[in-house]
């Protein structure tokens, strides 16, 4: 099977495209609601974006093409446009309003709008520029040296969005590694950037030139079947194409310290991104502590990992998590309260879960609450029952899978 396109690199190809110059063609590129909010923005910042039958054509006209939107930016449920328009908007000389679902208005901002006062852009929003609705006017930035407080790839890429125009070296150090698929693809757009362990350096202003992308299969999304493959009886499951970015890889490393079976085939780095094949198969898995520099490379798999540690021998303890409360939904408490309904033991935590394993999974109503991957989850638990599971709100899954269900049956049925 090969899973839908990498939304993390889907969203960040129609940025990259709408600020270099010049054309950029996108295979592969994510159609889940996510990404398209993403495309529906900056078709109203005046980027020119056309869907032929294979790609996406960007006609990139530099950061100085944007123009003025006429209406309100609708981000969705989409965390990773709200935080990275941010930073693009940060530096365009005029006046732009975002808003988003009823997820979004509960989800900080100030971690990405209190860095980006402080390099100049104007910005007011409810509680100070905590949530949405947000306004923004961008400034003339100046570089910032500046320490995140959170293990964050989004607040990290909006601020290296507002370095590219910015005049000197913005120096940002992370907490700990998180996604780079910002910083790749700026280099890949010709931009420039220094890495000195955590500490990023970007010597702004950047000139970029529009590419090519071949966007790979999203590892989250084959988060799902991974698991499904490993927990369900006499599986054996080939996901090809999936993209294997080792910021990304932590589930990989996670469950085969647990004792799966996972077979990682590398492909030739002829991509900007590495991606390669995965086999899994049907495994024994022990419990083990997850905690620590992992977090940020496996953080949208915890709910996942959840599930996959309730079937394991012994008791996972996930720590250093917190994270997990300002996701699409808490998902500390979303994760425990779902799987509890099916006869799981989990507790939650100020930071993480404690799962107890050897679970039988039985039927009950459960909820996604709006959270695509607690949606996905659920779907995953339910092979599991030999009674029915009702899911509500499956209708979120589409924020990033939007062909889940039938891929998920055609495997069942195989
Ligand atoms: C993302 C970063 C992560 C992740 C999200 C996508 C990105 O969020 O949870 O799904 O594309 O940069 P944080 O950076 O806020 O942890």
């Amino acid at each position: 099977m090969e899973v839908p396109g990498d939304k993390s690199i889907s969203h960040r190809s129609i940025m990259f495209g709408a600020i270099a110059n010049g054309t950029t063609r996108v295979w592969n590129f994510l159609k889940g609601e996510d990404c398209l909010s993403t495309l529906d923005c900056f078709q109203k910042l005046g980027v020119t974006i056309i869907e032929h039958d294979q790609y996406l054509q960007i006609e990139g006209k530099g950061f100085n093409g944007l123009i003025e939107p006429t209406e309100i930016l609708n981000v969705g449920n989409s965390g990773t446009t709200s935080r990275l328009i941010l930073g693009i908007l940060a530096g365009t000389p005029f006046h732009s309003v975002l808003i988003g679902d009823d997820s979004i208005a509960k989800r900080p901002m100030s971690r990405v709008t209190g860095p980006l006062r402080i390099m100049g852009a104007n910005i007011d929003g409810r509680n100070d520029g905590e949530y949405t609705p947000i306004s923004i006017r961008g400034g003339q930035l100046s570089p910032i040296h500046y320490q995140l407080p959170v293990a964050s790839a989004q607040v990290k890429s909006s601020l290296l969005f507002a370095a590219m125009q910015a005049e000197g070296v913005t120096e940002i150090i992370e907490k700990s590694e998180t996604r780079d698929h910002t910083e790749r693809m700026f280099q890949y757009f010709g931009g420039e950037l220094e890495k000195d362990g955590l500490t990023l350096r970007l010597n702004g202003p950047s000139t970029l030139n529009g590419r090519d992308i071949v966007v790979p299969g999203d590892i989250s999304s084959a988060a799902f079947f991974i698991a499904a493959a490993l927990i369900a009886p006499n599986s054996e499951l080939l996901i090809k194409n999936v993209g294997l970015n080792q910021t990304r890889t932590g589930m990989l490393d996670v469950l085969k310290d647990m004792g799966a079976y996972i077979e990682v085939i590398p492909h030739s780095i002829d991509s900007f991104e590495p991606y390669g094949d995965l086999i899994v198969k049907s495994s024994n898995l022990n419990a083990v502590e997850i905690a620590g520099d992992v977090i940020p490379r496996l953080i949208d798999e915890i709910p996942i990992l959840a599930l996959v540690a309730s079937q394991a021998e012994g008791t996972t303890v996930i720590k250093d998590a917190e994270e997990l409360k300002v996701k699409e939904t808490n998902r500390i408490d979303t994760v425990a309260r779902e799987l509890n309904k099916l006869g799981c033991n989990i507790v939650p935590t100020e930071d993480g879960l404690i799962i107890e394993g050897n679970t039988k999974i039985r039927g009950g109503i459960v909820d996604s609450h709006g959270d695509h991957r607690i949606g996905m989850m659920l779907a995953i638990a339910s092979l599991l029952s030999e009674e029915s599971i009702h899911i509500q709100g499956t209708d979120a899954i589409s924020v990033s899978y939007p062909n889940f269900f039938e891929q998920l049956q055609s495997l069942v049925q195989n």
